[in-house]
């Protein structure tokens, strides 16, 4: 009995230790290599967070980038086990972005879908996703239908769904007899009736049927992006063993929204060949060219979702935290409105080269985004040896395969490069500095270099397009204050409902 329990004890002791030496493995990486390392946990490494230690990603970045900026360029942290080195000094930020950018020219979010290729193969074609060649191969493809051209043969539909967004309000305001209006909700039907229309040439419902309803196109797209950004948390979290991917086959998109947009884009494609969708310049007129040059209707899924993806949460989150912050700002609110106003012309109607030319709606865009910064890090694989200069005389060698963090909401949170952070001074960015502070590599609000945001363009429009037909016919006041947190595992987001007072005003023009 005794030796049982002595042979017993000794396997749990092993397998402990075996535990405990493969979690830590790896800890001494960094020292070895002349690198300060921020002292990791020993089971969860340096972002407790992950696994739910009361934190979340964005903080644990913040504890160590507030202990060691100023004083080192980059320290060595742990993701899990996996050695990466967190960034501190922007400047860094921007040689591994843009001027170093062959060195480390894949993202982390590549590596997560290696084992499931052939399973969830529309997430696999989206850039933001890809490695190597064929990253080079979905950018250009999936991009060619972005760009400035193209979206100004397509600015009616943002035209139009900015109208449609405003006349949405006014039935809202009448239905409820309530002029508060729960704005996350709304920001979400904006994006959706202007995506699924780019995308598709559908009317998705959410913005032309009823306030109190959701039609199918908005919830199936809202639940398909919140389970695949939550995914991104997920699979962070088993880089402590990713062999776990490939035995629970993880995906980051389910099968049913798979055969949802499959069956969308086949019935839309049908629809636009048939004649009887008439001709129109959009997504859609893109991805049917592709297709004549030999893509399959696969390419075309996975094209069409990464518009859908990159861009519903991101460009609804960066439109309804812009109303919130507004609807604390009067003085900013009125200077905006004033600009928007003066532009419009007597059919108040404005051009896409007019609208991308407003500085003060450019400013005050960014102000918000650089506020909440809704993807808060980027993170890269270095993909050949490489050094990086650490300053005083110390470089460091870099290997294939290492992880590169970038902690790009604590710059932009940095007393250092934008005095008092916490304040939404849209004239911080007068005179070209969004430009000069991106060159600098400390305002990273679409990433920077050859995988800066592909659809920058596209969000830009979206949600200055908003912003003006709202602001040209409605006050905007807050009605409480929110907090902010990083649930979602990517940026920063407000807490619970956004419940914003829309003032109708009168228009002078
Ligand atoms: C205002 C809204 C948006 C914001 C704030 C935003 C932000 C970003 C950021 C910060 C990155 C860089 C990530 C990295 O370097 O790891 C990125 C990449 C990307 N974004 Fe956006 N985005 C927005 C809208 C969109 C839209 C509308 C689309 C689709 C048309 C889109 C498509 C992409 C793609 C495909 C990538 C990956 C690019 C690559 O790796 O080559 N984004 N976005």
């Amino acid at each position: 009995m005794w030796t049982l329990i002595g042979v017993l004890l000794g396997i749990v002791h092993v397998a402990f230790a075996a535990v405990y030496l493969y979690l830590t493995w790896f800890h001494s990486y960094w020292t070895k290599r002349g690198l300060v390392t921020a002292q990791p946990l020993t089971l969860l490494g340096s972002y407790p967070g992950l696994f739910g230690g009361g934190s979340s990603f964005i903080e644990d970045i913040g504890k160590i980038y507030n202990k060691y900026k100023g004083k080192e360029r980059a320290v060595g942290v742990f993701l899990t086990r996996q050695p990466q080195i967190l960034v501190l000094d922007p400047q860094l930020a921007h040689e591994i972005l843009v001027t170093n950018f062959s060195d480390f020219r894949d993202t982390v979010t590549s590596s997560y879908v290696t084992h499931s290729k052939d399973y969830d193969k529309y997430v696999s074609r989206n850039p933001f996703f890809s490695a190597g060649d064929e990253w080079k191969k979905h950018r250009v493809d999936a991009g060619a239908g972005l760009t400035p051209n193209k979206l100004k043969q397509a600015y009616a539909i943002w035209e139009q769904t900015g109208e449609q967004l405003v006349s949405f309000i006014q039935s809202c305001i009448e239905e409820r007899g309530s002029n508060i209006i729960e704005t996350r909700d709304l920001c979400y039907r904006y994006t959706a009736q202007a995506m699924g229309d780019f995308i598709w040439g559908i009317d998705a419902g959410s913005l032309t049927g009823s306030a109190k309803e959701t039609s199918s196109f908005q919830r199936i797209s809202t639940e398909w992006v919140t389970h695949a950004f939550l995914g991104m948390t997920r699979l962070n979290r088993t880089t402590i063993a990713p062999i776990v991917r490939r035995l629970f086959r993880m995906r980051f998109f389910t099968q049913a929204a798979d055969d949802f947009y499959l069956k969308l884009t086949r019935d839309a494609a049908k629809l636009r060949q048939s004649g009887s969708g008439g001709e129109r310049s959009d997504y859609l007129a893109h991805l049917l060219q592709l297709q004549e040059k030999g893509a399959s209707l696969d390419d075309m899924v996975g094209h069409a979702l990464t518009v859908l993806m990159d861009g519903f949460e991101t460009s609804s989150a960066v439109l309804y935290h812009m109303l919130y912050t507004l609807g604390a700002y009067p003085e900013q609110q009125e200077k905006l409105r004033s600009e928007v106003l003066a532009a419009l012309d007597v059919d108040k109607r404005i051009s896409y080269e007019q609208l991308n030319a407003l500085p003060y709606l450019d400013q005050c865009v960014y102000e918000s985004m650089r506020m909440t910064s809704v993807i808060g890090f980027l993170l890269k694989i270095c993909t050949r040896p490489t050094k990086i200069d650490l300053g005083n005389d110390r470089i460091l060698n870099v290997e294939p395969g290492v992880t590169v963090a970038i902690p790009a909401y604590h710059f932009h949170h940095d007393e250092a490069y934008f005095p008092q952070p916490d304040e939404f001074r849209p004239e911080r960015f007068d005179n070209g500095a969004i430009s000069e502070l991106t060159k600098r590599g400390c305002l990273l609000a679409f990433g920077d270099g050859p995988r800066i945001c592909l659809g920058m363009r596209v969000g830009l429009l979206s949600v200055k397009m908003a912003l003006l037909r709202i602001l040209s016919q409605y006050k905007i006041e807050q009605t409480k204050k929110l907090s902010l947190s990083s649930d979602s595992g990517l940026g920063m987001y407000l807490n619970g409902d956004v419940d914003l007072r829309y003032t109708r005003i009168e228009l002078s023009k």
